[in-house]
């Protein structure tokens, strides 16, 4: 099986006063090329820490992180943000879209930034749309699209730089039922057709019949979900 995320024996401490607290214990996870993996988890239980940690943006107090096959552990920080411009792909619980920019404009910035070729990252950001049902929308500015196409646009834009893992916190949080099954709908056909490693932190129990699998996060590790 070719894992493009593991996560070896992750631990975090957070200073709390005087004490240390441990958030993350231990915790293991692989995750394959291809698979959505569903993360639950009481608020607090340290989900987005996790996700922090996946995404090279908090160091673990110990442990191992590997993003398609390279170790993390002790690179610079401007390693780690090119591996995050180049191999990571985030998708937040509000869109986070730049106002001044058309949708369209959104995508071929996250690829300017990638220091991709401008006719391939037209070419990508219209695939892209189109794949979000927002051709009719590539030219609107993010205050004239509804809260469902808003967070279709964040997921194309986490997927323009055609990352071998995606994270999302919560994506649905902030849409109706309906309009959050779409999202992650599309979010599940994106990672099969492109081979890419998910994530996805959640508390919504309608969407987990569209995860390969799902954990629970608890005692500071991750379990099967009963
Ligand atoms: N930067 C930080 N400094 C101190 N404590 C933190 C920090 N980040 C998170 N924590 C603590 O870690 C625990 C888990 O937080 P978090 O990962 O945000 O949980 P969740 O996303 O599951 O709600 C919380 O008790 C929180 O207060
Ligand atoms: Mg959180």
């Amino acid at each position: 099986m070719n894992n493009r995320l593991i996560l070896r024996n992750i631990t975090r401490t957070f200073r709390d006063g005087t004490a240390n607290r441990t958030v993350l214990d231990q915790l293991n996870l692989e995750v394959a090329a291809g698979e959505l993996v569903a993360v639950m988890g009481p608020s607090g239980s340290g989900k987005s820490t996790f996700l922090s940690i996946a995404g090279a943006l908090l160091e673990p107090s110990s442990g191992q992180v590997e993003i398609d096959g390279e170790s993390i552990l002790g690179k610079s920080p401007d390693t780690l943000s090119k591996l995050r411009l180049h191999k990571i792909g985030f998708i937040f619980q509000n869109a986070n879209l730049i106002p001044y920019l058309k949708v369209e404009e959104q995508l071929r910035l996250v690829a300017s930034l990638a220091g991709i070729h401008k006719a391939d990252a037209a070419y990508r950001a219209r695939q892209l749309i189109e794949q979000m049902g927002l051709s009719h929308r590539s030219s609107a500015y993010p205050d004239k699209l509804s809260g469902g196409e808003r967070q279709r646009v964040a997921v194309a834009r986490a997927l323009m730089n055609d990352p071998a893992v995606l994270y999302a916190d919560e994506p649905t949080a902030s849409l109706d039922s309906a309009r959050g099954q779409d999202v992650v709908s599309l979010i599940a056909q994106q990672v099969k057709a492109e081979g890419t490693s998910a994530v996805m932190v959640t508390h919504d129990e309608r969407i987990l019949s569209l995860c390969d699998r799902v954990l629970l996060l608890k005692d500071g590790r991750l379990k099967e979900h009963p």
